[in-house]
């Protein structure tokens, strides 16, 4: 095996030794089989390529100070896979099913689970495909469920640091009533051009707004925004907004920290009444937020002096050192997968 720069991994694909494979076919899981092939040999008219019949989910193994290995709130990944399954027709994968797989492809990749103090982890990332052909638009009759894994380091290459981020307006993630709240890929194209743009002029990713009225704050890339007020956490409430399990965890951790909670349709305007802003999700848990331009209007709205601000940097450290196996764990957010 190469020697791995653990330290100094990017957000992104790395090779890894094994997957795992599962099959449905007219409503009956099989047996979960092991491969070592990065690839899939697929129907060419399968519902995934042509009608987005495609679901995906994000989560991470984390090496504890302790040596061992945790994955976090995996069955909250599980139900929202469920979800998804359900919003687009599609055989959705037991949450024990889910389990067996992740367990078993981590401990197939244990050697590329990321050394602890190094700041990375291993990154899994299970897929649901319609695989079955259709040529009119109707479901598939045949999925296939699949876990691969890769050691990944931080999101944004800034790390903790606060990043700059854009208000868009002429584009939407998803309809009011579309499926911005299910983990399907249609979201993440719609995304693209919006994203690709933002970063050429200088931004780590785009704020999208409720579309239907374009008052409201809704994603914050592929991370969900909150920002802080006073002694309130407060982060928008919307049907196109993913549940991100990290924002539900660092809700929990404010609440047990006292600050209040509101979660509630957040306006534009009040991007200027917050002192912190961040925004959360599975890669970073947190980047913080230093700025937020309104492309279309020109406003800009700041946040701190160029650091993370006390709040956002006590919830990050608290949920790191639970993830690490630093602190104890009261919420029984995270599995050891390997002792
Ligand atoms: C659109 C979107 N919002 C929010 C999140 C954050 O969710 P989580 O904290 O579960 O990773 C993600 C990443 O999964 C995402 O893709």
């Amino acid at each position: 095996m190469q020697d791995i720069e653990w330290g100094s991994l990017p957000f992104g694909y790395f090779k890894t030794e094994y997957n795992v494979r599962c099959y449905n076919r007219f409503g009956e899981w099989g047996e979960v089989e092991v491969s070592s092939s990065e690839y899939i040999n697929i129907h060419m008219a399968a519902t995934c390529l042509h009608y987005g019949q495609e679901a995906f989910e994000g989560m991470k193994v984390f090496r504890g100070v302790d040596g061992k290995a945790r994955v976090f709130r995996w069955e909250e990944n599980a139900k929202r896979m469920q979800r998804s399954a359900e919003g687009i027709l599609m055989a959705e994968v037991p949450s024990e099913l889910f389990y067996e797989m992740i367990e078993k492809v981590v401990k197939m990749n244990e050697k590329f689970i990321p050394p602890y103090g190094t700041g990375s982890a291993l990154y899994l990332r299970p897929l649901l495909l319609g695989t079955g052909p259709q040529v009119g638009v109707k479901p598939a009759e045949e999925y296939m469920f699949m876990v691969f894994v890769g050691p990944v380091g931080p999101y944004f290459k800034e790390g903790f640091q606060p990043v700059r981020m854009q208000i868009v307006r002429d584009y939407d993630r998803c309809a009011p009533l579309g499926t911005g709240h299910i983990k399907v890929g249609g979201n993440y194209a719609a995304s693209l051009k919006p994203a690709a743009r933002a970063k050429e002029e200088g931004f780590a990713s785009v704020i999208f707004l409720e579309a239907k009225e374009k008052k409201y704050i809704d994603e914050a890339g592929p991370a969900n925004f909150f920002g802080i007020k006073g002694n309130k956490y407060i982060t928008p409430d919307s049907h196109s907004i993913l549940p991100s399990i990290t924002n539900m965890s660092l809700r929990t951790l404010a609440e047990d920290m006292g600050l209040e909670v509101e979660k509630r349709h957040v306006l534009v305007e009040e991007l200027g009444e917050f002192e912190e802003a961040g925004a959360c999700g599975t890669a970073a848990i947190i980047s913080p937020i230093r700025e937020i331009f309104d492309r279309e209007t020109g406003e800009t709205f700041t946040y701190g002096d160029g650091e993370a601000g006390p709040v956002t940097t006590k919830l990050y450290n608290k949920l790191r050192a639970i993830q690490y196996g630093e602190e104890p764990d009261p919420y029984g957010w995270t599995k050891i997968i390997i002792e």
